[in-house]
């Protein structure tokens, strides 16, 4: 494992200069996430939707869910399930979910994501 995969990843953004839209994503030794400002707080989810790869970093909001740009999949900010789909559960929607990471503030006032939790298969 990269040694920089189990350390907070700083974005170099501060909760007070929050751009309109929120930010590009970053790219992380996990993957690219984006920010999301959800419930006072910030949430980082997969840059990419899971379904067929679109810009779900490019999504929009609808109570507390991110909607994907491309066929309208939702996933909760809560807890990353898959919520909705157009077409209904058959296309898979129960299957898939979203990594979310959680994020702090760290001592110089910017946003870190915090690296997956360890499972046992990671150890
Ligand atoms: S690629 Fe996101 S809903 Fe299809």
């Amino acid at each position: 494992m990269d040694t920089a995969a189990g350390l907070p990843f700083e974005t170099g953004v501060r909760p007070e200069d929050w751009p309109e839209g929120g930010p590009r994503p970053f790219q992380t030794p996990w993957g690219e996430y984006a920010l999301h400002a959800h419930d006072g707080r910030f949430v980082a989810a997969p840059a990419w939707c899971p379904h067929m790869h679109g810009p779900l970093w490019e999504g929009t909001r609808h109570e507390g869910e991110l909607v994907c740009p491309w066929h309208g999949w939702r996933y909760s900010l809560e807890g990353g399930h898959c919520t909705w789909t157009p077409a209904g559960e058959e296309e898979g929607c129960a299957d898939r979910a979203l990594a979310l990471l959680q994020v702090v503030t760290g001592p110089e006032g910017t946003l870190h994501i915090l690296p997956p939790p360890q499972t046992s298969e990671s150890r």
